[in-house]
């Protein structure tokens, strides 16, 4: 096992791979609002994807999981399924995790969205997560190693009195949808793996309020906070540079 380093050509397509999810999240904006089912949010998703960018959906049928998008709610952390039964109320605080694969090759990220109107505290949480992102993503280039990108989102969450999940983490990504390296979220400096200019992964911090717990329901798929307090995650796919960092899935609102 080993890990890939990108081509000029590679990097090409995974720019525009990274462009079209960017793209998703930057469309469904408009529909999150109190009333509306994530169902019908994956549903526009789906049909965004497939006819409007003529891409692939990767999560659709990935190991089974049935739906586009992942819809992630309050004191869900990761992986939430769309549902009919799943309706949007002002307050709430919900993660759209969206994978394209176009021309081979695939583009992960996700934001968190506020509904109507959040209170203080959910959306503190939001924006720190946010921050956790942007502070890795700062110190990406080539040298730097992955215990430091962990330290650096540890270090600012639990400075603000949240915790980090360890069940999940990052993880490279190019014409597969998870491969090597692991990219977690909490660790020591100058420990594990140098980056090196050509390498491809995703940073997807998951910031719980409360305890870093999680537990799987049993639908085999979502997450939740153990304690039932708020979680929140961002996510970009990103490329090493000679010098820095090039985020794929930047969206027009991001400047790096
Ligand atoms: N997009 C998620 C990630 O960031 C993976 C979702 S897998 C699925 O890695 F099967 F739940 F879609
Ligand atoms: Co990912
Ligand atoms: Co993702």
């Amino acid at each position: 096992m080993s890990i890939n380093i990108r081509s000029k050509d590679d990097l090409n397509k995974m720019r525009i791979a990274g462009k079209l999810a960017a793209q998703v999240l930057e469309m469904i904006e408009a529909f999150v609002e109190p009333g509306v089912s994530t169902e019908h949010l994956d549903m526009i998703c789906f049909d965004y994807i497939t006819k409007t960018q003529k891409a692939i959906p990767a999560c659709l049928g990935y190991r089974g999981f049935p739906k586009t998008i992942c819809t992630s709610i309050n004191q869900v952390v990761c992986h939430g399924i769309p549902s009919e039964k799943k309706i949007l109320k002002s307050g709430d605080i919900i993660n759209i995790d969206v994978t394209v694969i176009k021309d081979g090759w695939h583009g992960d990220t996700s934001k968190m969205f506020i509904v109507g109107k959040a209170q203080n505290h959910a959306t503190r949480i939001v924006n720190i997560s946010k921050d956790c992102l942007y502070k890795a993503i700062e110190i990406v280039r080539p040298g730097v190693k992955l215990g430091d990108l962990g330290h650096v989102i540890q270090t600012y969450a639990e400075s603000k009195h949240y915790s980090i999940v360890r069940d999940y983490c990052g993880h490279g990504i190019g014409m597969q949808f998870h491969e090597e390296p692991q990219i977690l979220h909490y660790g020591i400096p100058n420990t594990g793996l140098a980056l090196e200019e050509g390498m491809t992964f995703t940073i997807e911090p998951m910031i719980n309020g409360g305890k870093p717990g999680t537990k799987l329901k049993r639908d085999g798929w979502t997450v939740e906070t153990i304690d039932g307090r708020l979680s929140a995650q961002w996510e970009h796919t990103i490329a090493v540079t000679a010098d820095g960092c090039e985020v794929f899935t930047a969206r027009t609102d991001e400047s790096f």
